[in-house]
């Protein structure tokens, strides 16, 4: 079955090889589905026929947005934390093993059903692939449930058992990342793709990273980092070392931190959620932008440091706060997404890619900074199928 989707006033295709500019983008334009992937785009004018024709109504089209960086495994609620905070008690990363205890207890079906409850949310908001990380468990069963968990859930799985050191291990830090890259790796590394360590003070340092970081490399896994969030700290410049996919957070950055950035592969994910929940500086996107690396945006949903699942939220405060166009901001969202993932089929709407498609209440992309906290998601597909 072929869908024609038709009077689209604007379209991001994110192909400069279809439409004008970063984002290609093409006016009074229409796409056809085939199945679950993208068999044409262009000027609605010169639309072949397919089998179904949606309507737009003048809406705008953009490609799903990819959120390649999510923690949604976890029980209980940081509520009092989170309010604590806005009168001033700052944020750090022991807040983490709050979660920790909820998670343990909480039983297989409880967890499913909240990332469940969170991806739909997600979906809702135009969110079309979303990586989720364990980290919440740090032990051998926990962390292998939290990975089976998200994986009943999504395919971007991420092994996240260096979140924090649990209290059963005091101090000893080494003794845990042992386990991590030991017994724990053995029984993770089946369940998950990536490899991420919260590379950070009061968390792991730059030699307990790169050893987590290796290990998981060595079972196959692909590195990504969260660093550079709390403070400066190796954790970009070992990201880029290492090959990471991407160094997540951004936050605190020196010049060498950009320069390795800017000569590597590595994306730089930037999570504003982040820094709007802990009332931090924002990092600093125009920077990066200039400099030529590749930026992609998150939410880093999470219940301590970012407790939303909204694409939209991010892309306007990253408009407002970090000094990004509306433009680079949706590419960062999309295709941004994509190259964090590794992704060639998703972030962009071209013949070939996978169809996930977001249409608007608005007629141009720009509207998801312009009417911020609007809900502006009118109609979703995710690989051909209408989903929201
Ligand atoms: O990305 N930085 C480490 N992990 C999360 C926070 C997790 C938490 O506070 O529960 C983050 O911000
Ligand atoms: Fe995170």
């Amino acid at each position: 079955m072929s869908l024609l989707v038709t009077g689209l006033a604007s379209l991001v295709t994110n192909d400069p090889s279809l439409g004008e500019g970063r984002l290609g983008v093409i006016r009074d334009a229409a796409v056809v589905v085939d199945g679950a992937s993208v068999a044409w785009a262009g000027p609605a004018s010169a639309a072949p026929a397919a089998d179904r024709v949606h309507d737009a109504g003048g809406r705008a089209a953009l490609p799903g947005f990819v959120d390649s960086h999510a923690h949604l495994v976890f029980a209980g609620d940081r509520t009092a934390e989170f309010a604590a905070r806005m009168s001033g008690t700052p944020y750090t990363a022991g807040g983490i093993r709050t979660t920790v205890a909820a998670t343990r207890r909480a039983g297989d079906a409880e967890l499913s059903a909240r990332v469940a409850a969170l991806v739909a949310e997600a979906l809702r908001q135009g969110t079309t692939v979303i990586e989720c990380k364990s980290g919440y468990g740090l032990t051998v069963e926990d962390e292998a449930r939290a990975l089976r968990v998200a994986g009943e859930h999504t395919d971007e799985v991420t092994y996240l058992g260096a979140h924090v050191v649990p209290p059963e291990f005091g101090a000893d830090t080494d003794a845990y990342v042992h386990l991590v890259t030991g017994p724990m790796l053995e029984r993770c590394a089946p369940l998950a793709r990536w490899v991420d360590v919260f590379c950070e003070r009061g968390a792991f340092d730059g030699d307990q990273s790169r050893a987590v970081l290796k290990a998981g490399a060595a079972r196959g896994l692909v590195p990504r980092v969260h660093a550079n969030q709390l403070g400066h700290g190796p954790g970009v410049r070992l990201a880029v070392e290492l090959g990471a996919a991407s160094a997540d957070h951004c936050t605190h950055l020196t010049g060498a931190d950009v320069d390795a950035l800017a000569s590597g592969e590595t994306v730089a994910t930037l999570l504003p959620g982040a820094e709007f929940s802990t009332r931090a500086p924002y990092p600093d996107a125009r920077r990066l932008l200039d400099a030529g690396v590749t930026v992609a945006l998150s939410t880093d949903c999470n219940p301590g440091s970012s407790f939303t699942t909204s694409m939209p939220f991010c892309v306007a405060v990253a408009v407002r706060e970090m000094g990004m166009t509306p433009d680079e901001a949706v590419w960062a969202a999309t295709l941004g997404g994509a190259r964090a993932l590794r992704r060639a089929d998703v972030g962009r709407i071209a013949p070939g890619a996978r169809a996930d498609l977001v249409l608007l209440d608005a007629p141009s992309h720009v509207h998801l900074a312009y009417r911020p906290g609007v809900p502006l998601i009118h109609a979703v597909w995710r690989g051909g199928e209408r989903v929201v």
